[in-house]
């Protein structure tokens, strides 16, 4: 077995060009956490966009250098490409399609072109440093044509496929004039993965209905190949959030998030500022609850956290102004000068003060209107190890509502309903907070996101193994 090479839009860190020289930032997300504790027998190779352009040959060559050591190998992209992949077809395209957004979906071909151009530059970066016995993991819908571009040179190399997004039903993808080719990309794999079971059987839907391909007892069968195609939920590092290492005199705000909370409830939203997330539904049920039980004004407040995400592209920019519009309204309308309903931060938050923020959370109100999977459902859960209070509403359409059943699941269209839910959540008892705090806990300590990076590659490597012995036949 040789290693294991893993290729996502974005590398575990940013790179930033600041005149001639530049810096390092490294983005910490669910994917990165997951793959650092993986099973360390295997030798990793990260391939991915640094995140931002970075114009000077010098910068880039020493990059290169430094971040190999690090088994990291970084593909720049210009800016254009950066505008016509990335923000273009990637989340202009893909991104609001998949998530069932077809208003938004914009059908441009220069935004395709890009996208397959370069998909195909991850492919040539792939090309010189793939060894034979190495096993190849591609995530996510930015690089939904890469399998079969690695397939194209690399015919016997074992390859992955994990789509992070939802996979819609058959008669939204059937709307994409470029559903054949991303349907053929993706099946160049050998294992695809989904979230959930109704993705995998959106997407095994479209492959019969365009392609022909029947599906037997969990393999796909294409032309000579079996491809396996199932169901691998992530989970959290769920010990990270159980027992956070809190810096009591870290230079940030985790001291006022906890005076914040002093003498009131605290509901919390965090997500990054995108119309998936049903933050405008939200607010709305937040000013409902309210306005039918006054008897919580003063008492409860909402605390809202957008984390700036894609603000060239105009939609999460016309996002914003209606957020801003609609908290302005009701925290003026509603506050006063002891009392803001919604206290709003648009900026990220360090380890420290997440943390903090779901310790102090009575309530966490995660509403998509749709979601992949949403791992902050699954973080404020296992932030409640020790105490085993506080309550999660959860959207049905969020991937992870799927496993947490035993939150408050909500309809996130359906504000009046929300709305009563919030009550519902303050005046739950103790006991029921805590058998359903248990029930979640104990599924997702178990199912974390190393079993959920374990699991992938060894079903991988079992199915390479197969392959190479029934190919030494
Ligand atoms: C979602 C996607 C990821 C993406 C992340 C952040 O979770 O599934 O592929 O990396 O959002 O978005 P960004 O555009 O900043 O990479």
């Amino acid at each position: 077995m040789g290693r294991i090479i893993i290729v996502s839009n974005r590398l575990p860190i940013t790179i930033h060009q600041n005149g001639t020289g530049f810096s390092y930032r490294s983005s910490a997300g669910g994917l990165a956490t997951g793959l650092n504790s993986m099973d360390r027998s295997l030798e990793r190779v990260w391939v991915g966009w640094p995140g931002e352009e970075i114009t000077l040959p010098a910068i880039q060559e020493q990059v290169l250098e430094d971040l190999i050591q690090d088994g990291l190998v970084p593909v720049f992209l210009s800016k254009k490409e950066i505008e016509l992949y990335y923000e273009g077809f990637s989340n202009k395209t893909i991104w609001p399609h998949f998530h069932y957004f077809t208003q938004y979906t914009t059908y441009q071909d220069d935004y395709w072109e890009a996208y397959s151009l370069v998909n195909q530059k991850f492919a040539d970066a792939i090309k010189p440093i793939l060894q034979p016995d190495d096993l190849v993991w591609v995530h996510d819908y930015q690089l939904m044509l890469l399998p079969a571009m690695i397939r194209e040179f690399a015919p016997q190399t074992s390859i992955g496929f994990f789509l992070h997004i939802p996979f819609p039903s058959y008669e939204i993808f059937r709307v994409l004039p470029w559903r054949e080719a991303l349907l053929k990309g993706v099946l160049g794999a050998d294992q695809i993965g989904f979230h959930t079971f109704g993705y995998m059987r959106h997407f095994l839907s479209a492959a019969y209905r365009l392609g022909g391909y029947e599906h037997l007892y969990g393999k796909l069968r294409v032309g000579h190949r079996l491809i396996n195609v199932d169901v691998f939920p992530m989970g959290i590092d769920y010990e990270k959030y159980a027992h956070p290492e809190i810096d009591l005199y870290a230079n940030d705000d985790s001291f006022k998030i906890k005076q914040l909370a002093r003498n009131k409830r605290i509901i919390v939203s965090i997500d990054r500022l995108d119309y998936t997330k049903g933050i405008p539904q939200r607010i709305k049920a937040f000013e409902q609850f309210i306005e039918r039980y006054p008897e919580y004004i003063g008492k409860v407040s909402l605390v809202l956290i957008a984390v700036p995400s894609r603000s060239n592209v105009d939609n999460y920019r016309k996002l914003k102004q209606s957020i801003d519009t609609l908290v302005g309204k009701i925290n003026s309308a509603y506050g006063s000068f002891d009392w803001m309903p919604i206290q709003y931060l648009y900026r990220s938050l360090n380890f420290n003060e997440l943390s903090t923020l779901y310790q102090v959370a009575d309530i966490a109100m995660i509403t998509p209107l749709r979601d992949g999977m949403n791992l902050v459902a699954k973080e404020y859960i296992a932030a409640k190890d020790e105490t085993k209070r506080g309550v999660l509403i959860l959207s049905e359409m969020a991937g992870a509502a799927n496993e947490l059943s035993s939150a408050l699941l909500v309809n996130p269209h359906d504000i009046n309903k929300m709305a009563e839910v919030i009550q519902q959540a303050l005046e739950m008892n103790e006991n029921e907070q805590v058998w359903r705090m248990e029930t979640m806990q104990q599924h997702l300590k178990r199912y974390n996101v190393r079993h959920w990076a374990n699991t992938f590659v060894q079903e991988q490597k079992r199915l390479m193994e197969q392959q190479q012995a029934f190919n030494n036949m």
